[in-house]
């Protein structure tokens, strides 16, 4: 069965390959919109149901509330990332300096969770627990879709 961390894994696979497909639009076409938003609405979907399962547990964890809340801050910073962009003219080459700011941003999120977070977060966690929030998330992502589209 599977655990919480090759869960979370595998979104920022996919997480990756989106990034990477936005910065190749150009323009205000039909393309640059629809990656976006996708890109958008799963990254936030993710970081939601991410707090509600793996960061709620290592919240309530003494000796992992500092890293648990290092990432909620930086879920936060995204957000802010993303309102802005959905705000500013898609045309502007502002526009995709800013968004390459936030792919930056979101890949050094994702290797710090992989390579520090989840490794942290493993040693205190036991398997059972681990696969718990898995069902959890995997509850929690499709109703945060529909919440953040
Ligand atoms: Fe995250
Ligand atoms: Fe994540």
């Amino acid at each position: 069965m599977t655990d919480i961390f090759s869960r979370l894994k595998q979104d920022h696979d996919r997480h990756r390959q989106m990034l990477e497909r936005v910065a190749d639009t150009s323009g205000d076409s039909k393309e640059r919109r629809e990656a976006f938003e996708q890109l958008r609405i799963d990254v936030s979907a993710h970081a939601n149901a991410e707090e509600q399962s793996l960061y709620a547990e290592m919240l309530s964890r003494p000796d992992l509330q500092d890293k648990g809340r290092h990432s909620v801050a930086e879920h936060k910073e995204a957000d802010e990332y993303f309102e802005d962009l959905v705000s500013k003219d898609f045309d502007n080459p502002g526009w995709l300096t800013r968004f390459k700011t936030l792919k930056e941003r979101l890949e050094h999120h994702m290797d710090e969770e992989e390579n520090e977070i989840f490794a942290a977060a493993k040693k205190d966690l036991s398997k059972q627990r681990a696969q718990e929030l898995a069902e959890i998330f995997n509850e929690r992502k499709p109703v945060e879709k529909t919440e953040v589209a």
